[in-house]
């Protein structure tokens, strides 16, 4: 008449269900991205995510303490020059506003968390591309690769603790580690944005970097339909020499990030992007979502699914939480 098997015993109290918890988020597992806006006097929020701002050097410095003092385990830092050109020249500018940031960041923070610098030139490139154009205004993929060597060692050298190339370039992984270990930074790692989705949910990021691009990034990007496309990736990354290798979205892609971590060697990292971040703080600012609870379940999620670490806008806040 009655189960004999009954689940809920487990569920009873709290401590029952922190005992048999299987998945846990601790801080350092968290990832900062930081915005810093050449020649800001003051932060600038940025509309579509509230909370998330474009640093001045200043304010930079002081939230980037404040959040390694929460307990992140690393900053991933993105700038916004002031001037752009075709080739994105501020992107390996060692006074360029992402270099400049950096030094200012390892003075500051030391080794206490990772800094990681994003290697692309889409921040820096009055066109808005990951990459340099042909003449045909297509991203041209070898041409943009010499432009990354040359980025990944300015940044190595502005303090970087690992580089992050996002561009989607074939080869970029290979090539900026050899222009690093050239250079004499073989101690400089490499956190691959191996697996980029060409995404609707990065439109905010592209508001706090006050995006040139008009058009897509479909010919670089991933298609969001292809999940064995997303495996090869991962494998050419891992060859090449790829420290950490990244998913990116994340919560839309739970079943990648599983797929990848069941066939990475190396530990895995999701980026949960602008476009997840605002659509939560839209709910929540209109009562639709308890905030701290869906934060936190979507983090446990992305965990849960097989990342090792989590690049969030909400890790100081969650680090602090925990
Ligand atoms: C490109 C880059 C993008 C993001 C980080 N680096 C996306 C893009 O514009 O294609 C998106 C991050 C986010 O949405 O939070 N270098």
């Amino acid at each position: 008449m009655f189960p004999t098997h009954r689940p809920r015993r487990l569920r009873r109290t709290e401590a029952l269900r922190r005992m048999v918890s299987e998945t846990t988020v601790r801080p350092e597992q968290l990832i900062l991205p930081m915005f810093v806006k050449e020649g800001a006097g003051e932060p600038v929020p940025v509309a579509s995510m509230p909370g998330v701002l474009q640093h001045s050097r200043d304010s930079l410095r002081k939230a980037a303490v404040d959040a390694v003092r929460a307990g992140v385990g690393g900053i991933a830092l993105f700038g916004v020059p002031v001037t752009k050109d075709a080739i994105g020249s501020g992107g390996t500018d060692p006074n360029g506003v992402l270099n400049v940031a950096l030094r200012d960041l390892r003075h500051e923070v030391g080794d206490a968390a990772v800094l990681v610098s994003d290697l692309c030139l889409d921040e820096f490139t009055d066109h808005g591309h990951c990459g340099v154009l042909d003449a045909q205004g297509n991203v041209d993929n070898d041409a943009t690769l010499t432009r990354y060597a040359e980025m990944a060692v300015a940044q190595a050298e502005a303090g970087a603790h690992m580089v992050g190339p996002s561009g989607m370039m074939d080869g970029q992984v290979g090539v900026v580690r050899e222009a690093l270990d050239t250079a004499g930074h073989t101690d400089i790692g490499i956190l691959a944005y191996s697996v980029k989705f060409a995404s609707a949910f990065y439109g905010p990021f592209r508001d706090a970097v006050e995006s040139s691009l008009t058009g897509d990034r479909k010919t670089y990007q991933q298609d969001p339909a292809n999940v064995r496309e997303a495996l090869r990736e991962l494998q050419l990354d891992l060859d090449e020499g790829a420290d950490i290798v990244m998913v990116k979205p994340a919560l839309s892609y739970l079943d990648v990030i599983r797929a990848v971590s069941e066939q990475s060697d190396v530990p895995v990292a999701a980026y949960q992007v602008s476009g997840e971040y605002a659509m939560i703080e839209a709910a929540a600012a209109n009562g639709w979502l308890d905030r701290r609870r869906t934060i936190l379940e979507t983090l446990t999620s992305i965990r849960r699914a097989g990342a090792d670490m989590i690049l969030t806008y909400w890790a100081a806040e969650a680090a602090d939480w925990l």
